[in-house]
């Protein structure tokens, strides 16, 4: 009687095909880089109303080598808008988000685009709401660190704006009244 073979020759072969994608996966979702080690839960301020948003949502950062990583999602946007989004400098939601004031820019950089040579610290890429005013948020940031220190994210506040931001005035990027804020605590 002849065994029965249950697993044929292809089958080593085919372990690089099956497991490369699973490889992939693990390296570029946010359980690489460890567990939350802050968060931000964003809340309209006095600039909510006259703005028609009610913004919300909880915000996590995680850290891997020198990177931060947001993720979370958004919500209580204006439907298929776009917002300015930005950490700013002071963890105080305080004045319609005034008390917040100016973007978190710890190497004297002026205001640009994330991830551009010139642009401050704490400009995020843009909120872009879907059709039911929300937005998944997923950003990765270098340069800062969380903690409390002068590059460190923890005790600053991320700001929604009513606005979209042009990226091209200073040193706000002109995105209008401040809806939305949070302040960056962390999670030990
Ligand atoms: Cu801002
Ligand atoms: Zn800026």
């Amino acid at each position: 009687m002849k065994p029965i073979r249950s697993a044929p020759a292809l089958w080593p072969a085919l372990w690089p095909a099956l497991c490369l994608p699973l490889l992939l996966v693990a390296c570029t979702t946010p359980g690489t880089y460890g567990p939350p080690l802050a968060r931000v839960q964003l809340a309209p301020t006095g600039a909510a109303q006259a703005a028609g948003m009610n913004p919300g949502g909880l915000l996590e950062f995680r850290q891997a080598e020198g990177v931060v990583y947001v993720s979370g999602r958004i919500t209580g946007l204006k439907p298929n808008a776009v917002h300015g989004f930005h950490v700013h400098e002071v963890g105080d939601c305080a004045n319609e988000g005034m008390a917040s004031r100016g973007h978190f820019n710890p190497n004297g950089k002026s205001h640009g685009m994330h991830g551009a040579e010139d642009a401050h610290a704490g400009d995020l890429p843009a909120l872009k709401a879907d059709a039911n005013g929300a937005a998944d948020v997923r950003v990765e940031l270098r340069g800062v660190s969380l903690d409390v220190s002068p590059r460190g994210l923890i005790g600053r506040a991320v700001i929604i704006h009513r606005d979209p931001d042009d990226f091209k005035t200073q040193p706000t990027g002109n995105a209008g009244p401040r809806p939305g804020c949070g302040v960056i605590e962390t999670t030990r």
